[in-house]
């Protein structure tokens, strides 16, 4: 199992579409062992995209990302990592295909709804920051049924 960090970007909630992502990844069959609502600090802000400093657009990331609050996901499954950054689409509205998050609810290229740790070690580093207190533990029961438990689970 891996787990991945998701923010629903200041956009996603003013527009009122934190549902609908947020039904798409149950649907897919990822479980949800992190939820809140929360507002990003410029500290914070800074510290998850130090990736960026520098870069043209870090200003302006940074205060889109402290604007209004997000809705931070931490998400599991088998190639979580993966299967979410290829649900989310590519990064620009504009070029994300249909079908997508980013293809199907928006066209900028700043304003761009969803974040999603795009490797493992990023993925442990950004749920580290968002979630210090730590992820939810509990038995989801419709995992029997999105897996196969012998094949997948390793069980029986
Ligand atoms: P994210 O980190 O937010 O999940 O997005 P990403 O991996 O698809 O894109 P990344 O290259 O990590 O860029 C982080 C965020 O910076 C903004 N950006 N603007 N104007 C530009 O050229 C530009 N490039 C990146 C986007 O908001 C992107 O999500
Ligand atoms: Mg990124």
């Amino acid at each position: 199992m891996e787990r991945t960090l998701i923010l629903f970007k200041p956009d996603a909630v003013q527009r009122g579409i934190t549902g609908k992502i947020l039904t798409r990844f149950e649907e897919k069959g990822l479980k949800v062992v992190g939820m809140k609502l929360m507002k990003i600090s410029p500290d914070l802000a800074a510290t998850h995209y130090s990736a960026h400093k520098g870069k043209p657009f870090y200003d302006g990331l940074v205060r889109f990302m402290t604007s209004s609050p997000v809705v931070a996901l931490a998400l599991e499954g088998i190639g979580a990592i993966t299967i979410c950054r290829k649900m989310m689409g590519a990064t620009f509205g504009s070029d994300a295909e249909p079908g997508t998050i980013r293809g199907d609810f928006g066209v900028s290229r700043s304003f761009n709804l969803i974040h999603g740790s795009d490797s493992p070690e990023a993925a442990e580093r950004e749920l580290g920051l968002f979630f210090p207190e730590g992820l939810v533990d509990y038995e989801l029961d419709g995992f029997r049924w999105t897996y196969d438990p012998v094949e997948e689970l390793g069980q029986g």
